[in-house]
């Protein structure tokens, strides 16, 4: 804490949430955080949430007829000792700016609001930490097979699939197999009776008794998985797309078997963000990034930078092949809500 703050990042936070909108948030949220610590953590603070109380308490005895940021700045000129708590005050604006837009966001907003974050990765740290998070010099190891997540990730995809319990999940890029092995470890692990279907140019040599692998190329998107099995699967869905090839054309081959409630997952999208606008450009209103596992160790601490998306609503085909293969009514209803969106 404390280190000096890189002069652009400072002249943007201009455009960050401020004044009495911001001493609002910063209220709201204290409030929600004592109800989260009462009813969640059994009144036990995380760093987070005692930093976040130190700094509420501080900025809330400077004069109430100025804003904060003015405030700080003051103090921050008389005083050198003072200057951490410019650090603070920003930190606590990034992320009430985010907080404040709730959980699901377009992808559209979420580019706009880059302007704050690492011009490539959209996060609040720098590169260092991802250059080093998927293990250096060893890789993180599932099953003994090199594993290609990284260090967050490896907390994100466990919470999600406990959060999500996806019926089916579908991974293209099988690398040696150790993910969608680490991936069907997880269903079992959170009593979710599914499956894992992975694809790679080589089919995996792994084994395991609740992952398919398979041959196949994104070059023909049409054939990595049978249309049958994309038919007949139950959601929900988590699709995860890690080949980095053909990206617009195999995302697109998924949409026609998503469902609202489904999720996909692009990773490594910090070079995919003209495949992402352009899928997300032909399907406005049908995907949102749930920020609850893009952000929740930071802005992007995440692979997938801004492309961890919720199926918000079904087209046509996709409701059609639900009735068709529906086993009741639970999932037809499955297939017309749109998904909770709580903070
Ligand atoms: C990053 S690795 C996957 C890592 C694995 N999912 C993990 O997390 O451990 C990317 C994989 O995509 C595969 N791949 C690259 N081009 C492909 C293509 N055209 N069709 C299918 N798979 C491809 C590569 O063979 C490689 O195994």
């Amino acid at each position: 804490m404390g280190k000096p703050l890189p002069h652009d990042l400072i002249s943007q936070a201009s455009g960050l949430i401020a004044g009495d909108e911001l001493k609002k948030a910063a209220l709201d949220y204290s409030r929600a955080m004592r109800e989260k610590v009462e009813r969640d953590q059994g009144g036990l603070l995380s760093v987070f949430d005692g930093w976040f109380a130190r700094v509420v308490r501080r900025l809330t005895e400077f004069d109430a007829s100025h804003p904060w940021e003015e405030s700080v700045r003051e103090n921050a000129a008389q005083s050198p000792a003072a200057e951490d708590l410019q650090w603070d005050l920003l930190r606590l604006r990034l992320f009430l700016d985010r907080w404040r837009r709730g959980r699901f966001v377009t992808f559209a907003e979420r580019e706009r609001s880059q302007i704050h974050y690492h011009p490539r990765f959209g996060t609040e740290f720098s590169a260092d930490v991802l250059l080093t998070c998927q293990g250096a010099p060893s890789l993180m190891r599932w099953r003994g097979q090199p594993l290609m997540k990284n260090v967050f990730d490896f907390a994100m995809y466990p919470a999600l699939i406990s959060d999500v319990r996806p019926r089916t999940i579908f991974e293209v890029g099988s690398g040696l197999g150790a993910s969608a092995a680490w991936f069907a470890d997880h269903m079992t692990f959170c009593g979710i009776d599914g499956r894992v279907h992975s694809v790679d140019r080589a089919k995996a040599q792994m084994e395991h008794p609740r992952v398919s692998f398979y041959q196949g190329d994104c070059r023909s998107p049409e054939k990595l998985f049978a249309p049958e099995l994309l038919g007949t699967e139950p959601h929900p869905w988590l699709v995860v797309e890690d080949a980095h090839q053909n990206v617009v054309a195999v995302l697109q081959e998924f949409h026609k078997f998503l469902l609202p409630g489904d999720y996909l997952v692009v990773e490594d999208s910090d070079v995919k963000r003209d495949a992402l606008r352009s899928f997300l450009g032909a399907h406005p209103g049908s995907y949102l990034v749930d920020t609850r596992y893009t952000d929740n160790f930071g802005r992007n601490a995440t692979c997938a930078a801004d492309s961890i998306f919720v199926r918000t609503k079904a087209d046509e085909r996709a409701f059609r092949l639900t009735l068709a293969g529906a086993e009741g009514d639970k999932e037809i209803a499955f297939a017309t809500s749109s998904p909770g969106l709580p903070r």
